[in-house]
């Protein structure tokens, strides 16, 4: 029986980093190791929060209401899915969380970090990424590889000012928090990535593979 809380993975980048072509890998290779898996994103992961993204990406508000739909999404996501797969121990793969918040409201948009900060500790009940990774790529690799894919939608129509305070909040994030946001150098072959990024899962899949044997014991 389990009674180990499951790990809580995200994963940030900009529009055309690269993000996207790992997630699936990353979920792949937990199931594969025996865990139990949730993969969801945000914003959406939730019946009303895929509405709150359909809306988030189309229309134009205010960005301080694009803050609040962000926050009001991810607070359903984390009470009706994310803490109850989490306690029943299911790790939880989310493709974007808060530190998108960070980067793209509070940096793009300017709202600045305090302002996102307070959604943050109202919203969430606290609730953290035991471990996040940052695909990382200069402004002009994501916008040549965004050219390329589907239509943008409203952010990635922004301008090339919008994505460098974005990238630049993301590496603030980095800074303060580097134990549990790590950044990969998303210019890098996929094979070396997903190398890198390997070696990294393997290592959290241990520890936290010997905390449930230890507290079963
Ligand atoms: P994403 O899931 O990366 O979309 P895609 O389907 O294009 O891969 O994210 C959608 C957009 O939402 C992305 O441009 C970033 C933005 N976003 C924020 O601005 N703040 C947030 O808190 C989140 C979660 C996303």
């Amino acid at each position: 029986m389990q009674n180990q809380r499951g790990c809580f993975i995200t994963l940030e980048g900009l529009d055309g980093a690269g993000k996207s072509t790992h997630v699936q890998w990353l979920v792949d290779r937990l199931r594969d190791k025996g865990l139990q898996v949730l993969s969801t994103r945000e914003p959406g992961g939730t019946a009303l929060g895929e509405r709150l993204r359909d809306i988030l990406l189309s229309c134009d508000m205010h960005a301080k209401t694009e803050a609040l739909l962000m926050f009001a999404a991810r607070c359903e996501h984390v009470i009706q899915v994310i803490l109850p797969a989490l306690q029943q121990g299911t790790w939880v793969v989310c493709d974007r969380y808060t530190d998108a918040s960070y980067a793209y409201q509070g940096g793009g948009r300017q709202l600045g970090s305090e302002a996102v900060q307070q959604l943050e500790s109202w919203a969430l009940n606290g609730l953290e990424p035991d471990r996040s990774w940052l695909f990382d790529v200069p402004l002009d690799v994501a916008r040549q590889r965004l050219a390329s894919a589907r239509e943008p939608d409203r952010f990635e129509q922004e301008g090339a000012a919008f994505f460098e305070r974005t990238r630049a909040a993301y590496h603030e994030r980095v800074n303060t928090q580097p134990e549990r946001l790590r950044l990969i150098d998303s210019t890098l072959p996929i094979e070396v990535i997903r190398e890198q990024l390997g070696a990294q899962i393997d290592s959290l899949v241990s520890h936290w593979q010997a905390r449930l044997t230890g507290s079963t014991a």
